[in-house]
């Protein structure tokens, strides 16, 4: 392997804890990964009076990826989360969200699927205009956008082996906006070898829970993915179980998809999981299949052998978990 610039940003709460764990995994791989550290989040802006500082900029440019933890984002102030910016910024239109129950003494059912959730539309504009009488959003959907998402979520099917896409979406409602998704996702799946499948968002997030055999590929918009993709997290373990890739054209980030998790920063309780797998998508993204896949061989057998953190019942505190995990690393 060439060697891969990656840029590390901890960023606010327990993010800095469960990148470093990641990190403690990516240097016991067989992987040439060079590392650059970026500031980015709320502690940031108070240290420098920026969110996202014009060297965080440079350095992300200059890079093959970056794994990312998670940022706070202040519910008082007018600052939107930086990572909201950075996916649109570099055009990251899909987010893949795998959800794998890895082992049966975890989570609730039995999930293996993937969600792929369009990135950088839907209610996620951040446009929104203000009168005497409320707010009104602007929610886009475009065509070039359903389409190039739909794509992607057909060509990772085809490259996972995955058999059935379920478009989720509330078309019923929304039928403008949400039917055009529709209609460009049975325009895309046509003749794919695919079975094609379609439910309504509430509907999907009932049946998560009652038929999870029923999902294996799901292609759907902003809000709907993040929502589901916590619901599906929390089925397979909790939020420390949803890695997450944001995956454009030229340039990815992955991250865990929960947030900065202040309720538990600083403790040294975080489950680094879903960062560990989200690194673990960073290396196939960077060509590095067989590396990646012993991060998931190694949390497995971890798991079968009750070596886990205390969010599902383990005695492990992050770090001794991390170093417990190097060790399994050997085995797989
Ligand atoms: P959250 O995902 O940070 O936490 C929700 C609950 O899950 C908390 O009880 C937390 O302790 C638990 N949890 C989350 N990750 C965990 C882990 N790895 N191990 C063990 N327990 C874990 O969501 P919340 O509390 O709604 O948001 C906190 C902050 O994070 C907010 O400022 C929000 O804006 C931000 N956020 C940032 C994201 C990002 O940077 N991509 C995504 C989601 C939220
Ligand atoms: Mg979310």
């Amino acid at each position: 392997m060439t060697l891969k610039k990656v840029v590390l940003i901890g960023g606010d709460g327990i993010g800095p804890e469960v990148v470093s764990a990641a990190v403690r995994i990516l240097e016991n791989l067989d992987v040439s990964l060079e590392f650059t550290e970026a500031q980015m989040g709320f502690e940031c802006s108070k240290r420098t009076g920026h969110f996202i500082p014009k060297a965080t900029m440079e350095a992300l440019e200059r890079s093959d990826a970056c794994l990312f933890g998670a940022v706070t984002t202040p519910l008082d102030q007018k600052q939107r989360s930086c990572i909201l910016y950075l996916r649109k910024h570099f055009d990251l239109y899909a987010n893949l969200r795998p959800v794998k129950r890895l082992h049966s003494s975890i989570g609730l059912v039995d999930l293996d699927m993937v969600i792929v959730r369009e990135n950088t539309e839907g209610m996620y504009t951040g446009v929104e205009h203000e009168d005497s009488e409320g707010v009104t959003l602007e929610r886009r959907v475009s065509e070039g956008a359903s389409r190039r998402i739909v794509r992607r979520a057909v060509d990772l099917c085809k490259s996972e082996g995955r058999k059935r896409i379920t478009c989720v979406h509330k078309a019923n409602a929304l039928r403008k906006s949400d039917g055009l998704f529709r209609r460009i996702f049975f325009e895309e799946v046509e003749g794919q070898g695919l079975e094609v499948k379609e439910m309504l968002v509430d509907a999907a997030a009932a049946a998560l829970i009652l038929k999870p055999k029923d999902f294996d590929c799901v292609v759907t918009l902003n809000l709907y993915g993040d929502i589901i993709s916590d619901e599906a997290a929390a089925l397979v373990g909790g939020l420390g179980f949803g890695p997450s890739g944001n995956v454009g054209d030229k340039y990815a980030i992955f991250e865990p998809s929960h947030g900065s998790a202040p309720d538990i920063a600083g403790k040294d309780i975080a489950n680094p999981i879903a960062t560990m797998l989200s690194s673990a998508m960073m290396l196939q993204y960077l060509g590095e299949k067989g590396q990646a896949a012993r991060i998931e061989r190694a949390i497995r057998l971890g798991l079968e052998r009750e070596i886990k953190t205390m969010d599902v019942g383990g005695e492990y505190r992050t770090t001794e978990y991390t170093e417990a995990l190097i060790k399994l690393l050997d085995e797989v």
